[in-house]
């Protein structure tokens, strides 16, 4: 038995969900988070998400070593490992701890945090920990803040997480082939404080793999110089490591979700039929207020964080998809939608959803009256039989070091004549997009549309040290788009 819910009109009732009948006004209802006032459904914070609803989906936990509560000790061994991706076959893929992907790193905001790291690759690599502030010799830039960490050696990484919000871990040397094969991990830092009503929480990890038809991972160099230029997206899609694994939802009772995106090269245009999200923020977290999102982008290296609101009727069983992002030449051409994750609604009566804070932060705007002004021209160069990518014409190769100073503030146009979108990150440093049109919000990693152009507000606060900045499409800075950035104290 369908409920029929208060038909009482509100601002975010959109007009293709009012079709009349009973079922889509109720998930319009829903949807439009009704006053709980209105109706005598159960309240969402008071019941709990369906038994197993995450189980397709768990992600393995990195096992604290330390008793202090504020300390987590982990013990992360890259090594490879066979896994079965598609059925019935075997990949020797690159782990960390035996999984794709990595254990999740689950800390508060405030914890010291150490991992006890063994490369056990036949190659060398290093971790960088996208998003964290961490001391600069932390911060895995090989030749810059650590030597590489030969096949067969160790490393110790220690630092403190300041800030709560989503990130993520990967390789720094050969990145785009070492993450391609699936060396990528989780980290969530959690803030004790957040609302309940944004839900449970549900970590989400996007990534893709190139398969042979055997389940061999396809040559991390694929496609040749077409791979360096388009960048390498392999055609199995990942959700956790899993091909369209299975979620489990109730209407009504809201889910968190934190998505990742770990793919070396693709874009994630995400939309779920009939249902809108609320986005609470990315990179950095939270963003200034909360709003509403009909499908959501999340390109490389960026985070997502949504609250998800289960609007279909109890038995239901739908897609969430994915759809071609437009990501520059070429990119959308005759590209199917692709299904990533199956959303079925248990047969359970639809429960209330909690109201979602509109103001959730305050992000005060960076200053910029004396900011120092940079420009960086994300550059592509085709010569006779290559590819080279660069920042202002250089590969990162030739390029000088350029530098800023502790307590300036800077401003960084960053331009895009190419042909294709550049996904541009930056180390150590959360930065402000200057548009008056975005949420404002702490960002680390930013889409700039080919033909297009955008600034970036950066205040270089502490931490002096040589920095990275680069395009997260991870053949692209293979390639040369890629720089050093020297912060003198
Ligand atoms: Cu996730 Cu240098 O990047
Ligand atoms: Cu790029």
């Amino acid at each position: 038995m369908k409920r029929r819910q208060s038909q009482r009109p509100t601002d975010s009732l959109r007009p293709r969900l009012a079709l009349g009948s009973t079922l889509l006004l109720a998930a319009a209802c829903l949807l439009a988070a009704c006053d709980p006032g209105s109706n005598s459904q159960p309240a969402a914070l008071d019941v709990s998400q369906p038994e197993g609803w995450d189980d397709e989906l768990a992600l393995r936990i990195a096992q604290d070593l330390n008793p202090d509560p504020n300390v987590l000790e982990i013990a992360l061994e890259a090594k490879l490992a066979d896994l079965e991706f598609l059925p019935g076959t075997k990949t020797t893929a690159w782990t960390y701890n035996g999984s794709v992907p990595g254990p999740l790193i689950r800390a508060r905001v405030g914890d010291r945090v150490i991992v006890h790291f063994k490369n056990r690759l036949p190659e060398a690599t290093t971790i960088h920990w996208h998003g964290l502030r961490v001391p600069n010799d932390m911060d895995g830039a090989p030749g810059m803040t650590q030597d590489p960490i030969e096949s067969g050696g160790d490393f110790r990484y220690e630092f403190t997480v300041k800030d709560a919000g989503t990130y993520w871990y990967h390789p720094h040397i050969d990145s785009s082939a070492q993450v391609g094969r699936g060396l990528y991990g989780p980290i969530v830092v959690e803030d004790p404080n957040d609302p309940k009503e944004f839900g449970d929480e549900l970590v989400l990890v996007l990534s893709d793999i190139g398969l042979a038809e055997s389940g061999e991972l396809l040559p991390a160099d694929s496609g040749g110089k077409f791979g360096d230029l388009f960048g390498r997206e392999g055609a199995v899609l990942l959700v956790n490591g899993k091909i369209r694994p299975r979620l489990k939802v109730r209407a009504g009772k809201q889910q968190r979700w934190r998505i990742i995106n770990a793919a070396r090269a693709r874009y994630f245009n995400i939309r779920l039929r009939d249902h809108r999200f609320v986005r609470l923020g990315g990179d950095n977290g939270l963003a200034a207020r909360s709003s509403d999102v009909y499908s959501v982008l999340v390109t490389p290296g960026e985070r997502a964080d949504l609250v998800f609101t289960p609007a279909d009727e109890p038995g239901a069983e739908t897609m969430l998809l994915w759809l071609p992002p437009d990501r520059g030449y070429g990119s959308q051409f005759a590209r199917p939608r692709e299904e990533m994750l199956l959303i079925e609604t248990v047969d359970l009566p639809p429960v209330t959803p909690a109201a979602i804070p509109a103001q959730l932060r305050d992000v005060e705007p960076l200053a910029i009256g004396s900011a120092i002004e940079r420009s960086m021209d994300l550059t592509i160069t085709l010569g006779n039989n290559d590819v080279v990518m660069g920042i202002n014409g250089k590969p990162h190769w030739q390029a000088e070091v350029i530098e800023a100073h502790i307590g300036e503030t800077h401003v960084w146009r960053i331009i895009n004549n190419s042909d294709f979108a550049h996904p541009f990150h930056l180390h150590g440093y959360f930065f402000q997009v200057l548009d008056a049109a975005r949420v404002p919000e702490w960002k680390d990693t930013v889409n700039v549309p080919s033909k297009s152009e955008l600034a970036i507000a950066i205040r270089f606060d502490e931490r002096p040290g040589m920095w990275m900045y680069h395009c997260h499409i991870l053949d692209h800075a293979e390639a040369g788009m890629m720089g050093h950035l020297h912060v003198l104290p």
